[in-house]
């Protein structure tokens, strides 16, 4: 049995096949995806592949995103790989129609809580670009720790981290 997390205004599950129309939505959308590349369809079903085998592997991944209100799937939210390293990121994309309800927010304290306390992770990364100001105040608001600047995914970004120790010292 895959886990499932329940916060306050969401439900975190994993992904499955019938998700495609609904990532889709998301992974096309330029706004959504100014500071990402936008994915074509054969990308986004690639991707949605990749998020379902990633927790079979790992135990951990990427979560679909369900808004409890409305019952929709409004974003995704998880952990994975930090490119070339054996790191691990947390990230996550949502519908523009919900931000700034501090909705990523809620979504990534209860990743970090899965990843230290179940996974067991030592450490968690999280990186964007500086000038998606939505995504750095996410990663600030959980309680990550700027750390450097760096380049991934052909671009650079700022790189912060929080230690398992520092965040149960802090939860
Ligand atoms: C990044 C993203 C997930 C944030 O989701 P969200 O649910 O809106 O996040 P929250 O509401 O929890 O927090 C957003 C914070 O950014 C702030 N913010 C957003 N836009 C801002 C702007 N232009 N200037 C200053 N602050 C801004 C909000 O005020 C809020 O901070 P606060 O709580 O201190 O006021 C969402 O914007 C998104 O999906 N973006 C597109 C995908 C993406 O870029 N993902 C990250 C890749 S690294």
């Amino acid at each position: 049995m895959m886990p499932e997390i329940e916060t306050a205004r969401l439900r975190l599950r994993q992904f499955t096949l019938a998700d495609f129309d609904d990532l889709f939505r998301l992974y096309s959308d330029s706004q959504v995806m100014q500071y990402l590349s936008l994915r074509t369809k054969e990308q986004t079903q690639a991707s949605l592949y990749k998020h379902i085998q990633h927790w079979q592997e790992y135990n951990f991944g990427m979560w679909g995103v369900i808004h409890k209100e409305s019952g929709k799937l409004i974003g995704r939210c998880g952990l994975g790989f930090l490119e070339n390293t054996p790191e691990v990121e947390l990230g996550y994309v949502f519908d523009k129609s919900y931000w700034n309800m501090g909705l990523a927010t809620e979504a990534s304290k209860a990743t970090l809580k899965y990843g230290f306390e179940e996974v067991k992770l030592e450490r968690i990364v999280a990186i964007a670009k500086p000038e998606n100001i939505a995504s750095v105040r996410v990663i600030q608001k959980v309680g990550m720790k700027y750390e450097k600047d760096a380049h991934y995914y052909g671009v650079d970004v700022v790189y912060y981290a929080v230690s398992r120790d520092k965040w149960q010292s802090n939860n």
